[in-house]
């Protein structure tokens, strides 16, 4: 059945007409048959405006005008009898061209009078061959589904994520649904840092969490809160902290600033630890005498605040972070619950863990044969843009920059991505864009995408919760997709692997 024939209009638009009561949507993937047998076009709907036969939109106007008017005199109006001069005029944007065999970028444009039908998951078979093995959802067509996996590559993970939303448009649940895929393949190391406390158990009732997934060994998680189930405590250790670190999370005086230096280089690695325990005069006489008391005494009320819950440890070997590098090296995904964190604490240990991964992927990189064992390790942080905002300063930034030879990748995770540096941002090779309503918070995305997603702006503003686009250069073009509903891919996933152990058994 096809739904409109093509007028025009140019390569990088191509424009139908349909019939006046076909119902086409915006982000609606068609196929247009080349009349002449040159393969075929696949287009997405960008836009939809109404036409008529007439002079123009006066006579759309007059004529609403008179059914007005026989609505009011009571004798009814039947669109249907004006059927022959209405119709939608579709605007369309080319994915790409199928002819000789292949895939190709749209370099022409479809004959005149070409028809226009709506596309079915053998049109699309082509993209299998671009699919990776960590799949997030179906091909989407508007606001249907095609029967077609879209997943996503481990290779691009050190070529690091963003995934951007407006509040409530699934980005936690995208999280969640990445996050399932890397436990059944066990081939990548995943670390959840979460602020939110919702990827445990779901946050709340009627959601699931990363527990749910029951994927045998597939997950470790480390909380210094009490959570329902196992999972180790969360420690850091005073040495692993930088005075940079203390810096980006607390306001220090240019003298304080000194102070800590000077600590740090008098003390060495226990730096922390030793202005923490130390009598103010004693770290006062021991720095020679250069700094006033007042100073001294302000960094170690702040200081107060890094030690409290127990979460950073003056003893080394307390530190968990060589656990949950060993954790993520051996494929598993490892959740870091800080909820029960101040900001600064929970960026903190954030900013730690994510040092000590970087650091020991760099130091094992010229050991060739030990870094070839080395999976690629994603890093995923909620609100990112806090830390993002500048091009240096951060480890995160420093990470979207040079983790791509080191095999870390970073997974930003923003409602903003306007207030992340355009820098950092161009740095992140694969973009989730799920709802944004934000102006120029889809303008950045645009502007930094690897692929072409200018047209595609009416309808990232239309999306639904769990739809989304994928933009990245691993596909000949964005990917629109509905993300799995997490609390269902658990089930698939455990149905699949029941399936799986029925069929086991009934072999042996
Ligand atoms: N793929 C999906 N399919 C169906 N519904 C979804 C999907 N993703 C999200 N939703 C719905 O949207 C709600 C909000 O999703 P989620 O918590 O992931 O949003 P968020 O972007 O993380 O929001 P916030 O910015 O507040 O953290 C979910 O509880 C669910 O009801
Ligand atoms: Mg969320």
């Amino acid at each position: 059945m096809y739904i409109g024939r093509v007028t025009g209009q140019k390569v990088l638009q191509t424009r139908f007409r349909a019939e006046f009561d076909e119902k086409v949507q915006v982000g609606e993937m068609l196929v247009v048959e080349d009349s002449t047998g040159d393969g075929m076009y696949l287009i997405r709907v960008s836009d939809v405006e109404h036409g008529a036969e007439m002079d123009g939109e006066e006579w759309i106007i007059s004529t609403a005008g008179s059914a007005l008017r026989f609505d009011q005199e009571g004798s009814g109006f039947e669109p249907s009898r004006h059927r022959q001069r209405m119709y939608s005029m579709v605007s369309c944007v080319p994915l790409g061209h199928i002819h000789d065999g292949g895939f190709h970028k749209t370099k022409t444009i479809p004959a005149h009078f070409s028809m226009v039908r709506r596309a079915t998951s053998e049109d699309y078979q082509f993209l299998e061959g671009y699919m990776g093995d960590l799949e997030v959802g179906r091909l989407r067509s508007g606001d249907d589904v095609l029967d077609m996996a879209v997943s996503i590559s481990g290779i691009s993970i050190p070529h690091h994520m963003g995934i951007f939303a407006t509040t409530g448009m699934g980005k936690s649940n995208l999280m969640k649904t990445i996050a399932l895929s890397c436990m059944k393949r066990r081939r990548y190391g995943f670390l959840v840092l979460d602020p939110h406390g919702e990827y445990y158990d779901g946050g709340e009732a009627g959601k699931k969490g990363l527990r749910d997934a029951r994927i045998e060994g597939g997950l470790e998680v480390f909380s210094s809160r009490r959570l329902s189930g196992p999972h180790n405590t969360l420690r850091v250790s005073a040495n692993e902290i930088e005075v940079a670190d203390l810096e980006s999370l607390y306001e220090f005086s240019g003298a304080q600033l000194e102070c800590l230096q000077a600590a740090q280089w008098r003390y060495g690695n226990s730096w922390l630890g030793e202005l923490h325990r130390k009598e103010v005069g004693t770290i006062s006489s021991e720095l020679g005498e250069r700094f006033h008391e007042g100073s001294i005494n302000v960094i170690k009320r702040r200081l107060e605040n890094v030690f409290r819950f127990d979460l950073v440890t003056t003893d080394p070997k307390l530190s968990v972070t060589g656990t949950i590098i060993d954790a993520l090296h051996s494929g598993k995904v490892v959740l870091v619950d800080t909820s029960n964190m101040f900001e600064a604490e929970e960026l903190l240990v954030s900013t730690v863990l994510s040092r000590a991964i970087f650091e020991h992927h760099k130091s094992m990189y010229s050991d060739v044969k030990a870094f070839d064992s080395v999976p690629p390790v994603l890093i995923a942080l909620e609100e990112a843009q806090r830390v993002l905002s500048e091009p240096k300063g951060s480890i995160f930034a420093q990470i979207a920059r040079e983790g791509r030879k080191f095999r870390v990748g970073l997974c930003a995770v923003s409602q903003q991505p306007k207030l992340i540096d355009n820098e950092v941002i161009s740095q992140f090779n694969t973009l989730f864009i799920l709802g944004l309503s934000d102006k120029n918070d889809r303008d950045i995305l645009r502007n930094s995408a690897k692929q072409d997603i200018a047209q595609l702006d009416n309808e990232i503003q239309m999306l639904m919760p769990g739809e989304a686009l994928v933009a990245s250069p691993f596909t000949p073009f964005a990917i629109p997709l509905r993300v799995h509903l997490y609390e269902d891919y658990v089930l698939s996933v455990e149905e699949g692997r029941s399936t799986q152990a029925r069929r086991d058994t009934d072999f042996f």
